[in-house]
């Protein structure tokens, strides 16, 4: 850049601009710093820029030769001396700037800057730099008050949907309680009035048999002593006494008798183990044989186990250990036990008609031809230590996929169709395991090959010690 150059742009500057040499000459200023001196431009032509600072001659090459050095600009200081014999103090920014030909010397370019304008323009800065922080802080602190109480308000809000969630929980719980005690309270009604009915008829037949067979010994006696007697008998009776092969009934009728006594004794069983399942008057714990609520729940689900229509039979396959009496609400622990075995029953059956077990002889539908991957259930009891025992039921139906898995003990949960299934039994299972026996109850399946339920319940109860 040629001073003329310099001078071109600088005209239209308003601040004060000075174009010179590295050795101090005033190449070329433009008019604020005329201006800043009190001086018209012509008057600063061809002379120094010693002649207008109270710097020494020596310090001013010094600044000059640092800017003509240095890539960035160089701050300094210069005292003008005006033409009225004031003095003014500058802040003075150097450059150096391209030469006009390589063999020119250096040229530098000084912006100059009122000190004191300069600094009453840094305190007002510095006041409006004040207040920006004081706003910035005042409206951090409002963002904090806010965010404090939204957190507040979030906490509320959480603690409030906390309580309701376990309001409608409880309320829950106590439906699917309320519901499953009805059933269960209809199914032992009704299994109770079975047990009633048929134990009164049971028992006269029972009773009477004792002398219905005394009686008929008699009765073949008597005959025998006639026939001792009385050899020649007329035709009509020999006949007869063939017709109705006397000898045979003689030898039978005992039998007979035999077989009724056995049976009515089953079914005195049958009744016994009826009313043990309903177990109605026993809402207070008691100590029982574990086995024997097994034994009931399965006689009642027996009509289940046998083969039916199109699905075969189901195996039960008992593996009882040597257990101790538990002390346990024994007609809420047979509810346990129900509800388990007859998913067990329900998943063997949906098993069968999709055709798990595959027939031996396709062409006929006997359930007896089945190959030996038979449905079945196995139960198994096993004492862990003298605290605890487990209960551990085990199907081969269709076993569990994970989402099911994870669902499995919610109430009103069901993956049977409308009307089969309310989605209770395991819900209900768990609480009374759980929290009326402080026991655990536990599910693994492998999906498609079945389902293990596994109860491990104390021996004592905590309400009895
Ligand atoms: N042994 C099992 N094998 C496969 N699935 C099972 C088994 N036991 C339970 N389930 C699954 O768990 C679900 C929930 O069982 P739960 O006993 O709670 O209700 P439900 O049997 O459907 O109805 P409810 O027992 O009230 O009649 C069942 O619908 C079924 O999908
Ligand atoms: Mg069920």
């Amino acid at each position: 850049m040629t001073p003329e150059q310099f001078l071109e742009i600088a005209r239209v500057l308003p601040e004060p601009l000075l174009l010179v040499s590295s050795d101090g000459q005033l190449l070329a200023t433009n008019q604020p710093v005329a201006d800043m001196l009190g001086l018209r431009r012509q008057q600063l032509r061809e002379k120094t820029l010693f002649e207008f600072v109270t710097e020494s001659a020596n310090d001013v090459v010094k600044y000059l030769q640092a800017c003509s050095s240095s890539r960035a600009m160089v701050i300094g200081s210069l005292t003008l001396r005006k033409n009225d014999g004031q003095t003014l103090i500058c802040r003075s920014q150097g450059a150096v700037i391209q030469p006009w030909s390589p063999e020119s010397s250096a040229l530098i370019l000084l912006r100059l800057e009122n000190r004191i304008l300069a600094s009453s323009n840094f305190v007002l800065l510095n006041e409006k730099i004040d207040e920006l922080a004081k706003e910035v802080q005042r409206r951090k602190q409002a963002e904090e008050a806010l965010w404090k109480a939204n957190q507040e308000l979030e906490i509320r809000v959480e603690q409030r949907t906390t309580v309701l969630q376990e309001t409608l929980n409880e309320l829950q719980l106590t439906q699917t309680q309320l519901i499953q005690a009805e059933k269960m309270s209809s199914l032992g009604q009704m299994v109770a009035g079975i047990a009633h009915e048929i134990n009164n008829p049971v028992s006269f037949i029972h009773g009477n048999l004792h002398y219905a067979h005394k009686y008929t010994q008699d009765l073949i006696k008597l005959v025998q002593i006639y026939q001792h007697f009385f050899p020649n008998t007329p035709s009509e009776i020999q006949e007869y006494v063939e017709e109705i092969d006397l000898n045979f009934i003689i030898q039978d009728i005992t039998k007979l008798f035999q077989s009724m006594k056995v049976g009515t004794e089953r079914i005195q069983e049958v009744v016994q183990s009826l009313r043990n399942f309903s177990r109605l008057d026993e809402a207070e714990l008691k100590q029982v044989n574990i086995h024997e609520g097994i034994d009931n729940t399965l006689m009642i689900l027996e009509h289940r186990l046998q083969a039916r229509h199109e699905y075969p039979e189901i195996k039960v396959i008992k593996k009882y250990s040597q257990l101790p009496n538990v002390t346990c609400y024994p007609g809420q622990l047979n509810q346990v036990f129900m509800n388990i075995i007859a998913n067990a029953i329900d998943a063997l059956e949906v098993s069968a008609v999709n055709g798990q077990w595959s027939k031996v002889n396709p062409q006929t539908n006997h359930n007896q031809t089945l190959t030996k991957n038979n449905p079945q259930i196995e139960i198994k009891t096993e004492v862990i230590d003298e605290k605890w025992i487990t209960v551990s039921i085990v199907d081969n139906g269709l076993g569990i996929n994970e989402q099911v898995h994870s669902k499995l003990f919610d109430p009103f949960f069901t993956t049977k169709p409308v009307g089969k299934g309310t989605g209770l039994g395991l819900s209900i299972s768990y609480q009374i395991i759980a929290e009326k026996h402080n026991g655990q109850i536990s599910c693994f399946s492998v999906p498609g090959k079945g389902a293990e339920f596994v109860i491990r319940i104390p021996v004592a109860h905590s309400d009895e010690i």
